[in-house]
């Protein structure tokens, strides 16, 4: 049942329930008139939260052209708000749906983005500490989407491929993760090779980099942001990563791109190809931030106390010690030692936590163990303040297929200063 709240915006006592309740008041109120709008594959909560977050920051709503304008809509949304004694000034709003997040945009958004493959937020949280504020945002794994609602207090959007263009709110920079597995060079030598590193001339996945580029050409953002596997740019003899570059070129944006080991920035050798491209119009010069400095070491990250159901099984470790011995009798694939604390930990992926064989820490008359999932949020730089999953398997997963987050802050602190 819907309840008017009066004394919304001056209550103190009971803040934070006042708070919930009349948060929860606006979404039961948005809902019904959302549904016309919401994308096949999503859910009509992603509706909802982009309203609250729009009208909190002052952006443009998601919107069905064939229903309204999107400045009608906002219009109407924002007066029924008001006619339920939920919206008074966008100062107050804003502080009703964001009070309750550690993580959260500011109140007057320098720019504006939006954030495609969105995981768990990582590029999101870059470019969020640089002023910007998010108003789309698209992943349809469930697990993903609720540890991404967790932290930024949105569920987002599901399947990409099922959006309308047309209906994503403007935006200044649009950001890609896209999927990298069909570019992904990790154990290619062990597979068939043939088949699995095929990119998008014949994989689902990667024909999302078109999806991308639909998104581009209706909307025209200032700036296109993408992040992805270090052999994107030498994958099929350098032909994938030529037809990303002509295609967004002829989009009418400028290229540039640089291949970052993020090992100074975090304890982490996490070596990725980060794209911007920027739009013809706009003069500014872009150059990628510097890198350099000493590699981190991994002790630096660890948790102090680590209960034991991380340590690896008996058999567990055997194997990693076979498989060893194995590649070093013939030369190839990863080794499976223990890792080396006075240096930065091999890449995450997301298949870590299955036997953790790219970073096992050395335990005293112990076998080795798993990193813990905070001790990987903190490899990936998150702040200790992110939400973590209390499942262990997703939780590796979303960091494994996350990003670096000060790698990402860097690179978008030099777009906010000499593009924007
Ligand atoms: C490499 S991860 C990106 C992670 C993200 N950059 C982060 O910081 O957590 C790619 C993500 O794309 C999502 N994805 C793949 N295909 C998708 C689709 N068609 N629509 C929406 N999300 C998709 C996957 O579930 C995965 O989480």
């Amino acid at each position: 049942m819907l309840h008017t709240i009066p004394d919304f915006y001056s209550f103190s006592s009971n803040k934070m329930t006042n708070i919930n309740d009349a948060l929860n008041s606006a979404e039961e109120l948005l809902t019904p008139h959302t549904l016309p709008h919401v994308p096949q594959e999503s859910r009509v909560e992603a509706v909802v939260d982009q309203w609250l977050h729009a009208i909190a920051t002052g952006s443009q709503l998601y919107c069905n052209p064939d229903i309204s304008s999107p400045e009608e809509l906002k219009h109407s949304v924002v007066s029924l708000l008001k006619e339920h004694g939920l919206y008074e000034t966008r100062e107050k709003f804003y502080e009703l749906v964001f009070s309750h997040l550690s993580l959260k945009p500011v109140q007057n958004p320098d720019f504006r983005f939006i954030d495609l493959f969105a995981g768990i937020g990582g590029v999101r949280l870059g470019f969020q500490q640089n002023g910007g504020a998010c108003v789309f945002s698209s992943e349809y794994d469930r697990a993903a989407q609720k540890t991404y609602k967790d932290n930024h207090g949105e569920l987002p959007f599901g399947d990409i491929t099922k959006v309308n263009e047309n209906e994503i709110p403007e935006h200044d920079i649009l950001l890609a993760g896209f999927p990298c597995q069909p570019f992904s060079n990790a154990g290619v030598s062990a597979r068939n090779a043939v088949g699995k590193q095929h990119g998008f001339l014949c994989d689902t996945q990667g024909t999302l980099f078109f999806d991308v580029m639909r998104v581009i050409d209706a909307k025209k953002p200032k700036v296109v942001f993408l992040e992805n596997v270090r052999n994107l740019e030498r994958h099929d003899q350098g032909r994938t990563f030529q037809t990303i570059k002509d295609t967004i070129k002829k989009s009418g944006y400028k290229f540039h791109y640089k291949v970052i080991d993020s090992s100074t920035v975090v304890p982490q050798r996490r070596i990725r190809c980060y794209m911007v491209a920027v739009r013809n119009d706009i003069s500014a010069n872009f150059s990628f931030p510097d890198f350099t400095g000493d590699p981190k070491p991994l002790r630096t990250i660890l948790e102090k106390e680590v209960d034991d159901k991380f340590t690896i099984s008996d058999k567990l470790w055997q194997g990693h010690i076979n498989r060893t011995k194995r590649n070093i009798e013939r030369g190839t694939g990863f080794t499976a030692h223990t890792a080396d604390l006075n240096k930065p930990s091999n890449t995450l992926v997301a298949r870590y936590g299955k036997d953790g064989k790219e970073c096992l820490i050395p335990q005293k008359g112990k076998n080795p163990r798993l990193l813990t999932p905070k001790e990987c949020s903190r490899l990936q730089g998150f702040p200790d303040s992110f939400v973590i999953p209390d499942a262990k398997t997703p939780a590796y997963k979303q960091f494994g297929n996350s990003v670096v987050v000060p790698v990402i802050e860097k690179i978008a602190n030099v777009i906010r200063k000499e593009i924007l």
